[in-house]
């Protein structure tokens, strides 16, 4: 903006406007010099704010991207990261839990980008003891130690010209994350026992599923090296929290399986239904995948039922401490009974604590369990016959219940 009437105001007001800059007559050389030396950067942004706003119309409504599926808003901003950073050479580090989809992730960083026709080369660093891990990561010449009959170029070597994946990149040995860290800086390498640096062109993608603020404070990870790999940092929430991938994922694992199965399934019973979006899915997509594949399989019908996809034992054990509320069907004093009998059977039917727990008091805690017993037990969630006899004592006035000393 230029203007004859300066005043703070005013340029205050101009630049919330969107102005970037706030001149005052006359323009003399020096402020018109000022002007001009602002153009080509000032353009340059504006072209990278045009590119944003197409990428994120042309993203939005997708629901597939490289091999990944996912329709859910946390998956959309994936892609769009995925696209923005993949033509740089910007490190990205991808964080999630075990079956999220980093590997997925970090694919379609080297497919989408100009390196596509370069290798793709994984490693997984936590597989490997320290010494075969700094040799499969830098090499090694011939004789570097004994039984080296051949030399043998590492990973960084092999990865020129592409990307390096460098899987569960907290669990490696410091030691050698100062080494990382150094060719990733230098963008060189010198094999085991050698002597010359080799110059290597790659694109590094990392992943952890580590807790990233522990492994740091812990030490594991170091901090510069952290620096160095988390140019962009890609999340992917849990799949427990993508309710729309959930259904999504489901549905294609099935037809996928399906066809190479040559089954006729075609769908889900009610019960096997309800289990994929009630339950917790601590393995994310990956359990998700598995249970779907061992439900097309075990299916006899067009639909997969429940017992198909899971065995009786498994069906409960992940979820103990969990409850499922079905929105529309139940009322908050029936959610707050059966979150007070949940507690209560995960506090080895100890009243106090359960009190104490779930924020109500002893006598609440007593009169839902009471309540349980009038109806015969029938609510599901609740505590066992043997609580039951617990209760009966302490509603005679005795000590608090205390479960059996455990054998
Ligand atoms: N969004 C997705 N769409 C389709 N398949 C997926 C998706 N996410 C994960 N998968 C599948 O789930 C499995 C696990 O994915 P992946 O190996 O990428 O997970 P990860 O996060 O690397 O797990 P870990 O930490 O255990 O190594 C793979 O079979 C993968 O194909
Ligand atoms: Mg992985």
């Amino acid at each position: 903006m230029i203007t004859g009437q300066g005043s703070t105001e005013l340029a205050i007001e101009a630049i919330k406007q969107g102005a970037v800059d706030y001149i005052e007559k006359p323009l003399n050389t020096e402020r018109l010099n000022k002007l001009k030396a602002q153009i080509p950067k000032l353009l340059d942004q504006f072209a990278l704010l045009e590119k944003n706003r197409e990428l994120t119309a042309r993203l939005e409504g997708l629901t597939h991207y490289g091999e990944l599926t996912g329709q859910s808003e946390a998956m959309r901003s994936v892609y769009q990261v995925i696209d923005a950073v993949s033509n740089s050479n910007a490190s990205v580090l991808i964080l999630g839990e075990s079956g999220t989809g980093k590997e997925l992730v970090a694919r379609a960083i080297h497919q989408k980008s100009e390196r596509a026709r370069g290798p793709f080369f994984a490693l997984n660093c936590a597989a490997l003891p320290k010494e075969i891990l700094e040799n499969e990561l830098f090499g090694h010449e011939k004789g570097a130690f004994t039984g080296s009959t051949n030399e043998k170029p590492g990973a960084f070597e092999m990865a020129s010209g592409g990307t390096l994946f460098l899987d569960e990149v907290a669990e490696m040995a410091t030691d050698i994350q100062v080494k990382l860290l150094r060719a990733l800086e230098s963008r060189m390498v010198r094999r085991l026992g050698g002597k010359k640096e080799i110059p290597v062109d790659i694109r590094v993608v990392a992943a952890t599923n580590r807790d990233l603020q522990k492994a740091l404070s812990e030490g594991e990870l170091r901090e510069d090296l952290y620096y160095r790999l988390a140019v962009v940092e890609i999340y992917l929430p849990p799949l427990r929290e993508r309710a729309d991938d959930i259904q999504l994922l489901a549905k294609e694992f099935l037809a996928h399986y399906a066809s190479q199965n040559g089954k006729n399934v075609t769908g889900f019973a009610d019960d096997a239904w309800d289990w994929i979006l009630s339950f917790s899915w601590p393995g994310n997509v990956r359990e998700l995948k598995n249970a779907l594949q061992r439900g097309v399989i075990m299916s006899r019908g067009e639909k997969i039922g429940l017992s198909d996809m899971v065995q009786r034992h498994l069906r409960q054990a992940p979820e103990s401490t969990a409850l499922t509320i079905p929105v529309g069907q139940t009322t908050v004093a029936h959610a707050r009974r059966q979150l007070i009998l949940k507690t209560f059977a995960s506090a080895d039917g100890d009243i106090v604590r359960t009190g104490k727990l779930a924020g109500v008091s002893v006598d609440d805690v007593r009169r839902e369990i009471l309540a349980l017993l009038e109806t015969g037990g029938s609510n599901n969630g609740g505590p066992s016959a043997d609580t039951e006899a617990r209760i009966t004592r302490k509603s005679d006035g005795g000590a608090p219940a205390r479960p059996a000393a455990k054998s």
